[in-house]
């Protein structure tokens, strides 16, 4: 594979196209790893203050293409919401050398290099949904503020204007124009998001970040949301990064999807693909967890020993390693490298370790480990 695209400087990486043309957003070897001062056991004595990287986001690259949704799914835990704040700047990488790295190129641009016009593009142009959308907002605040905040800080719209466009937009969720006098308190769960949802698209942006946008609702509410948002995607073009634990979510919106486990892609590539086919293990115990196994489906559940374990010094080699129920072998060259993504069908990337995939030998010897 060669490194670079004709038109750009966006380098390689495993599971992305590196087109600039199509992608509004590409992320390339992310890392973002936490400092933490934990409890350390040694010889049966408690040695606190032991310093430890907690490895949130390492070495994750992935493209998100105009007007489509990228999914990002895993476990609590796995760096999800992490990876949403870097591309939002609500977190940053540290610069004074430590081990964050990692590059995010908007249009084709790296972020490092955008001129302050080109920033103030890339602020108005990114914006995001929470689970709860009013846990960072003053209660007192009424929906015309709400929503009108962001305007008020990015343009030099009349309090007018800024009236009429939060109007346009109440009535673009589904809400009325008349309602932008009440609190946030006055509405129920799904009119709060979609007054989240109003905020965000304020400034017109085309990519939005929705974490978790409806794993607060009622599931009656969910669909609801979620139609709303793939009208709003068709209507204004919009790209999504849509993270989620709730597979069905990520089924029902994403054209493109990555599964990660502590802080690494362990698969990648068409939803649908991804589905059809999950090939790595992990992804097979997300769904047969997530999904009823459906009767007409030949698809043995997986079950992974265990919890996730911690993010704080994870094995250098594969992460997966220490909670596969296959045998690891110590030798491998993956014990202490970590593999990158395979092609294993088109645009179907995966992890492929000895231990890593559901091919049917390794299934046959989960089947003999559960006898014992
Ligand atoms: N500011 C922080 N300081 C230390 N650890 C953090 C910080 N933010 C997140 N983490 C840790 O990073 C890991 C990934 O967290 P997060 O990105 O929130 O995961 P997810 O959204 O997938 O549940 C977790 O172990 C979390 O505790
Ligand atoms: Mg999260």
């Amino acid at each position: 594979m060669t490194s670079k695209t004709k038109n750009s400087s966006v380098p390689y990486a495993p599971g992305c196209n590196s087109n600039s043309d199509n992608s509004i957003l590409q992320v390339r070897n992310l890392r973002k790893w936490f400092n933490v001062k934990s409890a350390f056991r040694f010889a049966g004595r408690d040695l606190f203050g032991t310093t430890s990287w907690l490895k949130a986001v390492d070495d994750v690259s992935f493209d998100i293409e105009y007007g489509k949704t990228f999914g990002l799914v895993g476990e609590s835990g796995c760096g999800k919401t992490t990876t949403g704040k870097l591309i939002l700047q609500l977190e940053k990488l540290s610069t004074d050398g430590s081990v964050d790295a990692g590059n995010i190129f908007f249009k084709g641009e790296d972020l490092k290099n955008l001129s302050d016009a080109g920033k103030k593009e890339y602020r108005t142009s990114i914006q995001a949904v929470f689970q709860d959308p009013w846990s960072s907002l003053n209660p007192r605040m009424r929906v015309r503020d709400v929503i009108g905040e962001p305007l008020k800080i990015a343009t030099k719209m009349t309090r007018s204007q800024i009236n009429s466009r939060v109007s346009e937009v109440l009535e673009e969720v589904g809400l009325h124009s008349y309602q932008s006098n009440l609190f946030p308190h006055e509405f129920s769960g799904g009119q709060r998001q979609r007054i989240g949802i109003a905020r965000a698209l304020a400034l017109q942006p085309e990519l939005i970040i929705l974490d978790e946008p409806v794993s607060a609702l009622d599931v009656s509410i969910r669909a609801q949301i979620m139609n709303l948002l793939v009208d709003l995607q068709k209507e204004h073009n919009l790209a999504y990064i849509l993270i989620a634990h709730n597979l069905a979510t990520v089924r029902y919106m994403c054209h493109q999807m990555a599964v990660m486990y502590l802080g690494v892609i362990q698969e990648m590539g068409d939803t649908e693909a991804i589905f059809n086919d999950p090939m790595h293990i992990y992804t097979n115990a997300l769904i047969s967890a997530a999904l009823p196994s459906h009767p007409d489906i030949e698809r043995e559940e997986i079950i992974l020993p265990g919890e996730v374990v911690s993010p704080i010094d994870p094995p250098s080699g594969d992460v997966f390693m220490t909670r596969t129920p296959l045998e690891v072998d110590e030798k491998h060259e993956y014990f202490s490298t970590r593999p990158n993504l395979v092609e294993k069908s088109k645009n179907h990337w995966v992890i492929d370790t000895p231990w890593s995939l559901a091919t049917k030998e390794n299934r046959v010897k989960m089947a003999s480990l559960e006898l014992d």
